[in-house]
């Protein structure tokens, strides 16, 4: 497809943060259109983006050879089942709405329709987010393709080959970003505990926590072995990362990623409904 046209339906944090990319990644204005409520949010986002925006989805969906869902998961069924008329030129779909099964979208949007199910995160604002992304049996290799480029231009992407993954992709990357700034604040307080005051303390922990991660990145993703490198006998960190397993770091991990992919499916049985 040469220059696709795509439509966001809900037009909030997530949908701006990949128009944002998708710009930068020099898709043009005019290919892509925003859908929402409140007319002073899409007056707005047509001001920053130049993009086409309308208070009417399936006006947006009709011209659309991606439209992908970006409401909350709340009132898709109810966005999905208006929207239905409006796809039967077979886009695209796509949703990043969290928790919502492509058997739900199937039964709402109508079977046949080639959907992708993505569960991105919020570092996708500034581009460096990580998806997660299952295709049903519909989507063509050409739309695969489209698919990932889209959801590259604001991070990383990563397909998996069963639906019910997405739950451990939600309790890793989703709702992985909380457990990092959690163990900011820990390290802050600590920090300022020991005597570094709270700026001096954010700034150092901030750093530190980029630098490792890309670092990281950079050789390889091994961490264990990153983190064996720094950890010289008799030294100074091995006496914390003793500390931390001491107090069963893996385990609390396990017990935390356990509970957050079980609420996952949960919810998307609730959701589903
Ligand atoms: N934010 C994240 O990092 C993140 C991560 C993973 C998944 N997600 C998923 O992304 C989806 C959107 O999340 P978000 O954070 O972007 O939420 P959000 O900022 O609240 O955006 C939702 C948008 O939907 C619009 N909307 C409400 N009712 C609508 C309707 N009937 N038709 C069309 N648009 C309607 C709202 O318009 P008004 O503003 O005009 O009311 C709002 O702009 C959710 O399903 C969420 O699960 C988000």
């Amino acid at each position: 497809m040469n220059k696709p046209q795509i439509a966001f339906i809900g037009a909030g944090n997530m949908a701006r943060s990949i128009i944002g990319g998708l710009l930068a990644e020099g898709f043009a204005p005019a290919q892509l259109s925003a859908s929402g409520v409140r007319q002073e949010n899409l007056d707005q986002l047509r001001a920053q983006f130049g993009v086409v925006t309308a208070t009417d989805n399936q006006q947006i969906a009709r011209a659309a050879d991606v439209v992908i869902l970006a409401v909350k998961p709340q009132i898709l069924k109810t966005v999905a089942l208006e929207l239905r008329p409006a796809l039967q030129h077979r886009p695209l779909i796509i949703s990043v709405a969290a928790g919502i099964a492509t058997r739900s979208l199937g039964q709402w949007l109508g079977d046949d329709q080639a959907i992708v199910r993505c569960m991105p995160n919020t570092p996708a604002q500034v581009r460096a987010g990580a998806s997660g992304l299952y295709a049903n049996e519909r989507v063509s290799e050409g739309q695969r393709a489209l698919a990932d480029q889209i959801l590259t231009a604001v991070g990383v992407v990563q397909w998996l080959t069963e639906e019910p993954l997405l739950d451990a992709v939600t309790a890793v990357s989703g709702s992985g970003p909380a457990y990092f700034f959690l163990m900011m604040e820990a390290m802050i307080d600590a920090a300022e505990n020991l005597g570094l005051s709270r700026a001096c303390a954010t700034e150092l922990t901030l750093q530190t926590a980029y630098g490792a991660a890309r670092l990281a990145q950079e050789n390889g993703g091994d961490v264990a072995e990153l983190r064996r490198r720094v950890t010289s006998p008799g030294g100074t960190t091995e006496q914390a990362i003793a500390s931390f397993e001491r107090d069963e770091i893996r385990a609390i991990f396990q017990r935390a990623l356990n509970a957050c992919a079980a609420r996952a499916q949960a919810l998307s049985e609730q959701l589903g409904e």
